[in-house]
């Protein structure tokens, strides 16, 4: 559908007709690529608040509705009846796959699981306390160092190699970051687990006993995956399409992702939930800290709480609060005071004028830590947790935007404020 084009006009009186263009569902979007060779001015916005910085097929969201969909389908459903496998293959190729299709690619998955035996001589390097995240961003960049002969992001082939190793592989270096951590041995993948039970099996088990997987936590796992898995241009994704735009390597761009999710704006958040819970202490606390994170002068913030998109609530959050019901209560723990402080917490935030005003939520890390600490997951995990889910709307982005014929390196402008030209000074006379 073609739309009237917007019209701006500079004090000068230069008239451009800037092309709006149309999505499927969502705002329209001024096209401002003409904007500079014609009025000679740059758009400023900082943190990307009002730009979009590409076309996109894999995810949308409303953030007044708080609507989530992958490739169209809402996320409630897709939470309520898919695996994460099968949302992988959703969110990678486009449809839901046929029950052979499905076949086909859960086996793909589970057959690439393991690691060359050198990519494990790494973690020796590492001290035995490295945070999980580091070492995650470590291996997976030096990925690239391994499969240097199908690394030809032109080639489709290589291309689709790319997608299911970093999809295969990263839960078992995840596990192996934990297990050096904790000072037991690296466990090999099981080809016969599916890949959320696999990777429980790796965190968890020890070659001197049989391990026994649990299906409530290998089912809560995998729904936290499936939420997790990809959320349109956050922070960590277009980070992924930035330095893949370059045309390096595809495990160096999500290395690079890897990296931005780490920050406690991002997925960080999870543990920064966790600690603050802790550091709260006692129901007695929370208007102290409440009062804290509305303080101007003081840096605190309620973690977990807030979402740049999100203005109403963050879907995510819903099914995961509710979750946390189930879960506490099928593993008998469902008096866990850290779930009694949380719920306390979001009662307290969401009567307070600032946080009604401001639109502040509980976002999908407010609840996730307390699922993970239950199952038994350790604190420094739960940002790897993410990057695990995450890692598959990395890769369907990285694909979407390596495949793109129009596209080109992500270069941004700014607008200077340093000194203006001025000439060198001889050190003698400064
Ligand atoms: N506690 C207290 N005040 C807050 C909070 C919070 N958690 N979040 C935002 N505000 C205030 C902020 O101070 C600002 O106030 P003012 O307009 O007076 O300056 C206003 O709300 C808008 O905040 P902002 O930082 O400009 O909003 P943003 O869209 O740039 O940031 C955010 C979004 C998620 C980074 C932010 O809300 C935040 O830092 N939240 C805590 C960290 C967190 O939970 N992050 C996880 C996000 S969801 C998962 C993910 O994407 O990884």
């Amino acid at each position: 559908m073609t739309k009237e084009a917007f019209r701006l006009i500079s004090p000068g009186g230069t008239e451009s007709e800037l092309p709006v263009r149309t999505g499927t569902v969502g705002p329209d979007v001024i096209d401002v690529g003409a904007l500079y060779k014609e009025q000679g001015v740059f758009t400023f916005d900082p943190g990307f608040v009002a730009t979009g910085s590409c076309e996109s097929d894999i995810t949308f969201i409303d953030g007044e509705k708080g609507l989530l969909m992958y490739r169209g389908y809402p996320v409630e459903q897709l939470a309520e009846h898919s695996s994460f496998i099968e949302v992988s293959y959703l969110l990678l190729n486009g449809e839901l796959p046929t029950a052979e299709e499905l076949d086909t690619f859960d086996h793909t998955i589970r057959t690439h699981t393991m690691l060359n035996e050198g990519m494990l001589n790494f973690f020796k390097g590492f001290r035995y306390d490295a945070h999980p995240m580091a070492m995650l961003s470590a291996v997976v960049g030096s990925m690239s160092a391994y499969y240097h002969d199908t690394m030809d992001v032109h080639n489709p082939e290589h291309r689709d190699i790319f997608a299911h190793r970093i999809l295969a592989k990263l839960p078992t270096i995840a596990a192996a970051a934990y297990k050096l951590n904790i000072g037991q041995p690296f466990m090999y993948p099981r080809n016969d687990l599916d890949y959320t039970e696999n990777f429980l099996q790796m965190l968890f088990s020890v070659p001197a006993e049989p391990y026994e997987i649990d299906p409530v936590s290998a089912r809560a796992i995998d729904l936290l995956f499936i939420l997790h898995a990809d959320h349109e241009q956050n922070c960590s994704t277009s980070t992924v399409r930035m330095a893949g735009s370059s045309g390096a390597n595809p495990y160096s761009a999500i290395a690079a992702g890897i990296s931005a999710l780490w920050g406690p704006a991002h997925g960080g958040a999870n543990e920064a939930v966790l600690k603050m819970l802790e550091e709260i202490g006692d129901k007695s606390q929370i208007t102290k800290y409440v009062a804290k994170a509305k303080d101007k002068n003081d840096p605190f913030r309620l973690m977990g709480f807030g979402h740049r998109v999100y203005k109403n609530f963050d879907p995510r959050a819903t099914i995961i609060r509710e979750m946390c019901h189930k879960v506490l209560k099928q593993l008998g723990r469902n008096d866990s005071p850290m779930f009694e402080l949380a719920l306390e917490l979001e009662e307290i935030a969401l009567k307070d004028d600032y946080f009604v005003e401001k639109k502040l939520y509980p976002n999908v890390d407010f609840y996730s830590g307390i699922i993970y600490r239950a199952l038994g997951i350790p604190t420094s995990m739960f940002t790897v947790m993410f990057a695990l889910g995450r890692s598959v709307g990395w890769t369907a982005h990285w694909l979407e935007m390596i495949s793109d014929p129009q596209g080109r390196i992500a270069r941004p402008r700014q607008l200077y404020q340093g000194p203006p030209q001025r000439d060198y000074v001889a050190i003698e006379k400064r």
